[in-house]
């Protein structure tokens, strides 16, 4: 394995090294960025650990640079933190000996040597560090094996689990986003460690455990991550109503499918043809419903009725909770959980162009979010049932196209507006202007009138008089 740099991080870690050897303080580099670089990933920043004051190196190098780098200093936790162009970011702390209390307000930072240090790191790989001392400049530091675990795929703990998670339990989630992230399997030592001390994820903040679920979504199979969250029992902990959608009941034999590897599946089939972590967000709510919407219902079988919408109105609650934002991308997931049934439904009816009209200009800009939602939703086990809707989704796909083509109704915005009402009727704002502008869209969505400004006007006249209303300005 070999360390291949960029010309940008090779000058920072020269400069980092040198300043280093200006104060006489042994240093290296440590962490991820080392772990990356062996795995062949991109690195967008790297961290430095001292055997001294992290805050005075950081001062030291920046002084190497011209013009003189900002120095954020985090004194609480003993670390500095400089942006160096190109988007590459430098961290530095000093070695520790105790524990790292990674969240906490008082943090322990009793000085130690570096194997010291790497005693207390999260996990093999991650505890990898590289010298930047004169006398053994770019040699290796492994005390864990965690070369061998990189080639092996492993993530392990460098100390008894117990220990490195009571340290800090985030790190429970952070085994799962580096399964999840890079296709390591968690040493099963390890595995037992977080199983028992999943409870212990209840100290830690919303945001640090969702930033690391966000991590897991945004992983290249998210099911892998998800399933670990809910077989460890940290699933259950950070979000209850996921682990709701698991199982399948059966009565006189019939039984639903498992909607929480439904939903991982689907989850997978998406994140296959896009990064976006908020379209990722609608796969995993899609059926968020489905558990308080379930019903028996004789001769027929298992119903979910209206899950798209109680599951709708579920997800503002759900972003609250997990302290997601409350502004459009909330809005956008929303959105997808209440439509993703229309597009799958318009393949079982004889498809008339207003019910795709309407459901264009329903999704309007999202459209393109929601069909790829859908397509991601057909799953079953039975390949010909898959083929054959997957065939029917392609009609609805090529029909929406050629309505849109002629009609364009996603961007779709009333050609005559609340104020030309008004003026020619002599209305001030009231339940009438409302009344015609509803009628309008209604026509032209029902393909009743054309797209034009001058099929809207005479249709807006002639409602007028059926509402009984006179014109007064032409
Ligand atoms: N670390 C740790 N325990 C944590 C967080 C971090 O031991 N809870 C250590 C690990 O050695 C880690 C390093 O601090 O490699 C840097 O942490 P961070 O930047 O959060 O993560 P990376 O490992 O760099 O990975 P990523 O950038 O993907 O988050």
């Amino acid at each position: 394995m070999e360390i291949n740099c960029t010309e940008n991080e090779l000058v920072s870690i020269k400069k980092v090294a040198n300043a280093a050897q200006a104060l006489g303080m042994e240093t290296y580099l440590i962490g991820g960025f080392v772990r990356d670089k062996l795995l062949g990933r991109e690195t967008k920043d790297a961290d430095f650990v001292c055997v001294g004051d992290g805050i005075e190196l950081a001062k030291e190098v920046a002084k190497q640079f011209n013009p003189v780098p900002q120095v954020d200093v985090f004194k609480n936790f003993g670390t500095a933190h400089i942006k160096i162009q190109n988007d590459f970011d430098i961290e530095f702390v000093g070695a520790r000996k105790e524990s790292y209390n990674f969240d906490s307000r008082n943090p322990d930072v009793e000085p130690g040597t570096i194997a010291e240090d790497q005693n207390r790191r999260d996990f093999t790989i991650n505890a990898l560090a590289i010298s930047l001392n004169k006398n053994d400049y770019g040699k290796l530091i492994d005390p864990f094996n965690g070369v061998e675990d990189l080639k092996d795929k492993i993530i392990r703990t460098p100390l008894d689990p117990l220990k490195t998670f009571s340290d800090d339990p985030l790190r429970m989630m952070r085994a799962i986003r580096f399964a999840s992230q890079l296709g390591f399997l968690i040493e099963e030592t390890t595995w037992q460690g977080i199983k028992d001390s999943a409870s212990r994820i209840k100290i830690i903040s919303q945001e640090r455990i969702t930033d690391e679920l966000n991590k897991i979504i945004l992983s290249p199979k998210p099911s892998i991550g998800f399933d670990l969250l809910y077989k460890s029992g940290l699933l259950k902990i950070i979000f209850p109503p996921m682990v709701d959608l698991a199982g399948a009941e059966y009565i006189d034999g019939k039984g639903h499918k498992d909607n929480f590897y439904h939903t991982l599946q689907v989850l997978d089939n998406l994140s296959a043809n896009t990064n976006d972590l908020w379209l990722r967000w609608a796969a995993i709510l899609h059926d968020i419903a489905k558990p308080v919407t379930k019903k028996f219902e004789e001769g027929h079988g298992w119903t979910f009725h209206g899950h798209e919408v109680v599951g709708g109105r579920m997800v503002p609650k759900i972003f609250t909770k997990l302290k997601l934002p409350q502004n459009e991308k909330m809005r956008f997931v929303r959105k997808l959980v209440e439509l993703h049934l229309r597009p799958i439904s318009l393949t079982k009816e004889n498809i008339t162009d207003s019910a795709i009209r309407r459901l264009l200009f329903d999704a309007g800009e999202d459209f393109d979010a929601l069909m790829m939602l859908c397509d991601a939703d057909i799953t079953s086990k039975n390949k010909q049932k898959v083929k054959r809707f997957q065939d029917n989704f392609q009609m609805v796909r090529q029909k929406c196209k050629e309505v849109e083509e002629k009609d364009h109704i996603r961007n779709w915005q009333p050609p005559i507006s609340g104020e030309l009402i008004m003026e020619t009727f002599g209305l001030s704002p009231s339940r009438e202007v409302g009344q015609i502008k509803d009628a309008l869209k209604d026509a032209m969505l029902d393909g009743e009138i054309v797209n034009t400004y001058e099929a809207a006007y005479d249709f807006m006249l002639q409602k007028g008089n059926e509402l009984g209303l006179k014109v007064i300005k032409s």
